[in-house]
């Protein structure tokens, strides 16, 4: 009779490895045994609960306005892949494009019953026809999604009537005949409107009139007590008008990092049906995608975009925007910036060097504070030209008493001083300066 002995060799995998210990295993190769180990650093990839996940009703039908267009028909899929027996497309033309076709076989594969309404949702007496024919051939309408859109850029001066009333009567008449004649009582009505309408676009004024319309209509519904939610959004790749057309479109470098794709459309759609972004967090009528924020500006210039989101500095409104994601960032630059001060000033011989060090960062920290870029900032200038409060200042002083070990008053901040003399003074007092350094010219 044979002895058992302990199983070797014993390999110990993290937590936060836990994929890699699962691949080793379905390898096969390995001996022994793998233990997985939680420490308190372990970090475990996990999908987090859904708090909310979407019940669409068997029963009931969802209308999709323009929806054998690009986003219509991955909408579509993606509502029957989540319970929707019922799909009620509304169309201009019963002429069924190949790309449209494929959808409506997908669907009727898998039992969705899915019919189209020849109907100008800008035409009343037609949109009313449809909408009493779906009460007499389906179960009651619980959802729609406005997503009609027609496209005639131009220059507004050079821009027909004909063509500032084809683009905005399918988002301003369509959505509001739908808001007039669809039943009150549905789940969700969401309307698909554009970023454009929130930054203006060059060429689309009629395109941005009809989806700010839009965007307030949203609101409207919300005030009177009905479901009421606009999605604002920008390029979109992988299905849609954009993904269709993007070989010929000149795609700016600045949009590179704020285009979404299929599964962040999807999980915004989500959000709009349930009412619910994470955990239970309420989403806003409006919610609005491919905006950027500074952090994201920083990021695409880092990647080598040349240009910034012109559109974040453009209107008070972005101010909040502006500053979004970018503490962090700006945070780890000052550490690291600071690091590199305080080597330098440990080893200055003179206090002329010292003085040339710390002007530029004063500067720097200055631009930091009250927004500007570092070269609108010019050092023969006092920090009070710049406007700075008493807030700022405080700011300011806090941190040369922290980080540049020197004790600066307010006032001496807010002194008619240029940046090159208070630089001066902060370098004759810093702690920082080698004992052995002349201080004679300290005020
Ligand atoms: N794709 C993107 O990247 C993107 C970005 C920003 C915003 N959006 C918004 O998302 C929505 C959908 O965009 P998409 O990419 O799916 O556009 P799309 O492929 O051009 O589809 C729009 C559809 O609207 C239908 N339509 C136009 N006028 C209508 C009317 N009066 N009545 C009924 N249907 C009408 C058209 O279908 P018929 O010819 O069959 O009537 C067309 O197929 C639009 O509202 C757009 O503003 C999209």
């Amino acid at each position: 009779m044979g002895a058992l002995t302990v199983v070797h060799p014993v390999t110990v995998f993290d937590y936060s490895d836990i994929q890699t210990a699962f691949r080793t295993m379905q390898n096969g190769l390995h001996t022994g045994k793998l233990v997985l180990k939680a420490r308190e650093q372990s970090v475990i990839p996990a999908l987090p609960h859904d708090a909310h996940p979407i019940k669409l009703n068997l029963d009931a039908t969802y209308v999709l306005v323009g929806g054998l267009g690009g986003l219509g028909r991955g909408l579509a899929i993606y509502l029957a892949d989540h319970g929707a027996k019922h799909l009620a497309f509304f169309s201009r033309t019963d002429h069924v494009q190949p790309a449209a076709r494929k959808v409506l076989d997908r669907l009727k594969e898998r039992s969705v019953e899915a019919k189209i309404y020849v109907c100008d949702v800008t035409d009343p007496m037609a949109l009313k026809r449809a909408i009493s024919q779906i009460g007499i051939e389906m179960p009651p309408m619980k959802g729609v999604i406005q997503g009609a859109m027609v496209l005639r850029d131009g220059l507004f001066e050079n821009m027909s009537y004909e063509n500032w009333s084809q683009v905005t009567a399918p988002k301003v008449q369509g959505s509001w005949n739908l808001h007039e004649l669809m039943p009150q009582d549905l789940d969700f009505f969401i309307m698909l409107s554009s970023l454009a309408g929130i930054l203006g676009n060059g060429g689309q004024s009629n395109y941005c009139a009809g989806n700010t319309y839009q965007d307030q209509l949203a609101n409207y519904r919300r005030s009177l007590g009905l479901p009421g939610q606009v999605v604002d959004l920008g390029a979109i790749e992988g299905l849609g008008w954009f993904e269709e057309n993007k070989e010929n479109l000149k795609i700016a470098e600045t949009m590179r990092n704020l285009i979404i794709g299929e599964e962040e459309f999807y999980a915004l759609m989500k959000s709009a049906i349930t009412g619910y972004s994470h955990g239970d967090n309420r989403v806003p009528t409006q919610i609005v995608t491919g905006i950027g924020s500074g952090g994201l500006n920083k990021a695409n210039r880092a990647a080598g975009a040349h240009t910034d989101y012109y559109w974040l500095n453009k209107s008070p409104r972005m101010s909040y925007l502006r500053q979004l994601d970018l503490h962090s960032t700006l945070q780890a630059e000052e550490d690291d910036e600071m690091g590199e001060l305080k080597g330098s000033l440990t080893a200055v011989t003179t206090l002329a060097q010292a003085t040339n060090l710390i002007q530029n960062v004063v500067a720097s920290k200055l631009a930091k504070s009250i927004m500007i870029a570092m070269d609108e900032i010019d050092i023969n200038r006092p920090v009070s030209s710049y406007g700075v409060d008493s807030l700022v200042a405080a700011e300011m002083r806090s941190w040369c008493f922290r980080d540049l070990k020197a004790d600066i008053s307010i006032f001496e901040l807010l002194s008619g001083n240029p940046i090159t003399v208070l630089a001066e003074q902060i370098a004759s007092r810093s702690a920082l300066i080698p004992q052995g350094v002349e201080r004679e010219r300290a005020t």
